[in-house]
């Protein structure tokens, strides 16, 4: 007899990673929305200090790091939390808010990870599509508010389509959504969105305790492999909650360590953001010259339909054309992420690496068109 699994380990979707890690050679990781800089020389030498700690568990309460975050982005410490990644945060938000007979709403395509909120939890998911634009569609969204609802998502920047709406409208919508009900406003990537200066999402926590700013040093900071991202809280109830239902000692020492070291360095941060967004640009004109309009990006990757003159026969198994057009890619050392594993057949989100791997991806893509 096979060990019988709970219930919802056949409801929770596998997460969508990259096989590609092991591939050989020089290969263009463009499939994560990962930086394509290593991380800040002293950021490493912090991480080398911390080595040297590793027999004593971590702070469990973050204490240093949150002090960090308080200074900078000035929201009080005990509003602040830490995770193993944003992702860690997210997922204990859904235990901590969702259960049987709650709903959770969220945009589609967006965040693969949402879905696993509520598969895991038993709450119900209502996914609101994006408009034409590929944008959140906010009305449509608070229409899905009811009595059950515990839960709201807006992912903007929105990952995968990388668009991303003014704040003044996401404003409006907080304001519209009971208080009772949490919104957790993903900002992953709200660093590469030239709409709004990223901090100025966090005067809406004082008027809104039902508010959650999800941010994260993975992205802009560069540190993905460390996994550690933060949640500034409109309420140090949620704080307190996502604390709650979750192992101890969820930050590793490493991690807090880079982390405070890496938020004293905003000047290099900036630069690097400044650069991404120039390659931003270079990949979205390189994709229109061969004759691909991306959505409008506000991050760090892009988001298209494939056109129809794709040709993938030289490599072609019996999948679909996305699929095959990412086996082409990765065949020619370009590694990218299918749109239908996020919510779209047929589209492909492309990270913004540096100018070489983008070259490398528009030829190795130009290649396929006919
Ligand atoms: C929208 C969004 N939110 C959150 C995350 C999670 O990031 P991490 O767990 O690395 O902080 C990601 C990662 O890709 C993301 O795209």
């Amino acid at each position: 007899m096979p060990i019988e699994f709970a219930e919802r380990i056949r409801r929770i979707p596998v997460y969508p990673a990259a096989d590609g890690y092991a591939l050989p050679g020089d290969v263009a990781l463009l499939a994560s929305n990962e930086s394509p800089y290593p991380p800040i020389p002293a950021v490493v030498d912090a991480v080398a200090a911390a080595l040297g700690g590793l027999n004593r568990y971590p702070d469990p309460t973050n204490a240093t790091l949150r002090s960090a975050l308080g200074d900078r982005y000035g929201v009080p410490v005990p509003r602040i939390a830490v995770g193993n990644g944003s992702c860690d945060i997210l997922l204990a938000a859904g235990e901590a808010l969702l259960e049987p007979g709650a709903e959770l709403v969220y945009a589609w395509p967006s965040f693969s990870v949402y879905p696993h909120l509520t598969a895991a939890s038993g709450a119900r998911g209502i996914e609101v599509p994006v408009d034409e634009h590929h944008r959140h569609d906010l009305d449509a969204m608070l229409q899905e508010i009811t009595a059950a609802t515990r839960l709201v998502i807006v992912c903007n920047p929105n990952n995968p389509t990388s668009t991303a709406l003014p704040l003044d409208e996401i404003a409006a919508f907080v304001r519209a959504v009971p208080r009772h009900v949490a919104v957790i406003l993903d900002e992953a990537y709200c660093e590469f969105n030239l709409l709004q200066d990223p901090d100025e999402s966090i005067a809406l926590l004082d008027r809104h305790p039902n508010l959650v700013l999800l941010r994260t040093f993975s992205k802009v900071y560069g540190l993905c492999g460390l996994r550690v991202g933060f949640a500034l809280c409109g309420s140090e109830d949620f704080r307190s909650a996502v604390d709650q239902v979750r192992q101890p000692f969820f930050c590793n020492a490493a991690a807090q360590a880079a982390a405070v070291e890496a938020l004293k360095h905003q000047d290099e941060v900036a630069r690097r953001v400044e650069r991404n967004l120039a390659e931003r640009l270079d990949l979205r004109d390189g994709l229109r010259r061969i004759g691909i309009e991306p959505a409008e990006s506000q991050a760090n990757f892009v988001w298209f339909d494939l056109p129809e003159g794709v040709d993938t026969q030289p490599t072609s198994s019996a999948g679909t054309r996305e699929r095959d057009t990412i086996a082409a890619l990765a065949q020619r050392g370009v590694l990218v992420r299918a749109g239908a594993a996020l919510g779209r057949e047929g589209a492909l989100r492309v990270t913004v690496g540096t100018e070489a791997e983008s070259a490398k991806f528009v030829s190795a893509l130009g290649s396929l068109i006919a």
